[in-house]
């Protein structure tokens, strides 16, 4: 395994030995190939720098106790990469090509798969682009994929424990009938400036209402959200915000719990109603919240009273990284293994 100080790795780039790519020319996919450049060369009339024809996805790799490496609901990604393909009229990727793809790079970086017990992890990012040359707006003909990977530590820099936030009632991330819904690098970059007011502000990311009426409860910055209360798990539904693969297994885990769970619209004023809250996601996992504050309406809610992580978010969040690391069974077949 390399020298590397797992243990206080931050979220960021970090170069590994080798990336997989794949082309697609002339209607059809091409042969997965390795590169050990950190680089692509493009075409400047290349969709993806035009007209944003790019989309992403994020999974994790986690070295267990018995040093095996597990990647989890791979076949998810892949669904929602094609989901994501389909929304900004990219060409779809077969889903054996996506999955063998991101085990190929895992198994051709294993020395960063960080060791068990860490909390650090190995970072998968699926990248297609469009590549194709295109001046007048239309899909490219042509597509890449990659996929790089990169050790990581937690998204928000306290790991599990509670983090504040902040609403910015003035920008938003993605319209009622747009984009939110797909993993497209547009969202992103249409997210930045109200992190960039969060951060500033002191929080840790910025919770986003829906677009259209202010109302309800959209999204945690790069992580879905969810409230706890009477043992109902309350995440809300809104087609403007990425379905989270890690939401849905909590889902799944609150409901084996013996929890209700609920996913509707859920309106801004039910905040004082939570016991608990929190922003969940590959890279967040589950990331406990303290406080919203809406500071155009001088309002804010609290959780954690006594600043630590709630007893049902702390049981779940348990649960869900003891099935990721391989320390519970894998009841729901949600674990690949690398070998
Ligand atoms: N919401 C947004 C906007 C995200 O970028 C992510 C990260 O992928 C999530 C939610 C969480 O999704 P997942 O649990 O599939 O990582
Ligand atoms: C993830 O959770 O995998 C994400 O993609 C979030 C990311 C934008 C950092």
């Amino acid at each position: 395994m390399k020298n590397i100080d797992w243990k206080h790795l931050p979220f960021q780039y970090y170069k590994t030995d080798y990336n997989v790519r794949c082309y697609y020319r002339d209607g059809k996919w091409g042969e997965l190939e390795v590169s050990d450049s950190e680089y692509i060369e493009l075409h400047m009339a290349a969709t993806c720098l035009h007209y944003g024809q790019e989309i992403f996805e994020g999974l994790k790799a986690y070295r267990g106790k018995d040093n095996k490496i597990r990647l989890f609901r791979l076949e998810e990604n892949a669904k929602r990469m094609n989901r994501s393909a389909q929304g900004i009229l990219m060409q779809e990727l077969p889903i054996e090509l996506f999955k063998e793809a991101v085990i190929k790079a895992v198994k051709l970086n294993e020395e960063y798969v960080p060791p068990y017990g860490t909390g650090a992890t190995l970072y998968i990012r699926p990248l297609l682009i469009g590549i194709g040359p295109e001046v007048g707006v239309r899909p490219a003909k042509s597509y890449m994929f990659v996929v790089f990977v990169c050790p990581v530590g937690p998204y928000f820099r306290d790991g599990f424990n509670p983090v504040d936030i902040m609403i910015c009632r003035d920008h938003d991330r993605a319209a009622p009938q747009g984009t939110g819904c797909y993993k497209v690098g547009g969202n992103y970059a249409a997210s930045l400036t109200s992190l960039k007011i969060a951060h500033d502000s002191g929080f840790a990311t910025s919770l986003y209402l829906d677009a259209r009426e202010k109302k309800y409860i959209d999204e945690a910055g790069p992580a879905n959200f969810f409230g706890i209360k009477n043992n109902m798990y309350v995440t809300p539904e809104s087609k403007s915000i990425l379905p989270s693969i890690t939401n849905m297994s909590l889902m799944d885990l609150a409901r084996d719990l013996g929890m209700k769970v609920e996913r509707r619209p859920v309106p801004l004023e039910e905040l004082e109603t939570f016991e608990e809250a929190g922003a969940c996601g590959t890279a967040a996992v589950i990331t406990p919240i303290r406080k919203i504050v809406d500071p155009e309406k001088n309002k804010f809610y609290t959780f954690c009273a006594d600043n630590k992580p709630g007893p049902v978010s702390s049981r779940l969040y348990n649960l869900l990284v003891s099935i990721q690391f391989g320390d519970e069974p894998d009841k729901h077949g949600w674990i690949t293994l690398v070998e």
